[in-house]
């Protein structure tokens, strides 16, 4: 593989839906990987081969983005998946969490774009993480349902000033295979017994979307909902 080759960067690649695309990018080209950690990130590169870097860098401290993402460089494809959830109702608010959340999902992500798109290529892409609760709040989701739907303007923000480089966003329903839900089988089953399609999303059907997106040249500022029809229940 050229070491000039253009590659992709996966932020949040160590667990879960991010790790999962970039093991699927990892064939196509050199992946870097992030993670809070740098032993995390090293483990999540380690099992991804084929060359893939780690990066620690942690979104929820905006200021230090810029610095920790400065070895990175030729990039063709930029994933962000990084989140900690806040299940925090509104009646009973916790400000410290709920701040930390926003400024992850809405700050960190912005940054992490700012800090690479003067090294993105010009046929380069973003793909941004969103969610289900943006559209379907439930009892907890105030802020989950805040940055997923700011998730959703972003995008357009990012595809109008960055162009050429395209940015869009998935916004999956609940991932029945993804490490926080597996093992809720109880709810997961209630899900799926209500979904159009009989079956609980998968890890496999978000990555396709992402991959998608990552390459279809007139897919541009959209937000495509993975959610096996739960939006039309
Ligand atoms: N799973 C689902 O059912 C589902 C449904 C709808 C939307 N989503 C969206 O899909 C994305 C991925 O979800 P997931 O379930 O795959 O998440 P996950 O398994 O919990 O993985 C979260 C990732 O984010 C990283 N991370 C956590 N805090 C971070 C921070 N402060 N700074 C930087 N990175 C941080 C973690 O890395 P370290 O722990 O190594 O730091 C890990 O790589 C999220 O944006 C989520 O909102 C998921």
């Amino acid at each position: 593989m050229p070491a000039d080759e253009p590659g992709a960067v996966v932020v949040g690649g160590t667990a879960g839906l991010g790790l999962a695309t970039a093991r699927a990018l990892g064939g196509r080209g050199p992946v870097t990987v992030t993670g809070r950690t740098t032993e995390r990130a090293e483990r999540a590169a380690a099992e991804i081969g084929d060359g893939a870097r780690a990066v620690a860098v942690d979104l929820a401290r905006p200021d230090g983005i810029a610095a920790s993402l400065s070895g990175v460089d030729n990039v063709r494809h930029l994933v962000i998946a990084a989140m900690e959830r806040d299940r925090n109702p509104v009646r009973d608010y916790d400000v410290t969490s709920a701040s930390r959340a926003v400024t992850l999902k809405l700050v960190g992500y912005t940054e992490v774009v700012h800090a690479l798109a003067s090294r993105m290529t010009e046929d380069g892409s973003i793909v941004l993480l969103g969610g289900l609760a943006a559209n379907r709040p439930h009892r907890g989701s105030a802020t989950m349902t805040t940055v997923n739907g700011g998730i959703s303007a972003l995008v357009r923000s990012l595809a109008t000033e960055l162009a050429p480089i395209r940015a869009n966003a998935v916004h999956p329903g609940l991932v029945g295979d993804s490490p926080h839900w597996a093992k809720e089988t109880e709810l997961c089953e209630a899900l799926r017994s209500r979904l159009p399609t009989g079956s609980l999303v998968t890890t496999d059907d978000v990555v396709d979307a992402v991959l998608f997106l990552l390459t279809n040249r007139s897919v541009n500022g959209t937000n495509l909902v993975v959610d096996g029809g739960e939006s039309m229940t």
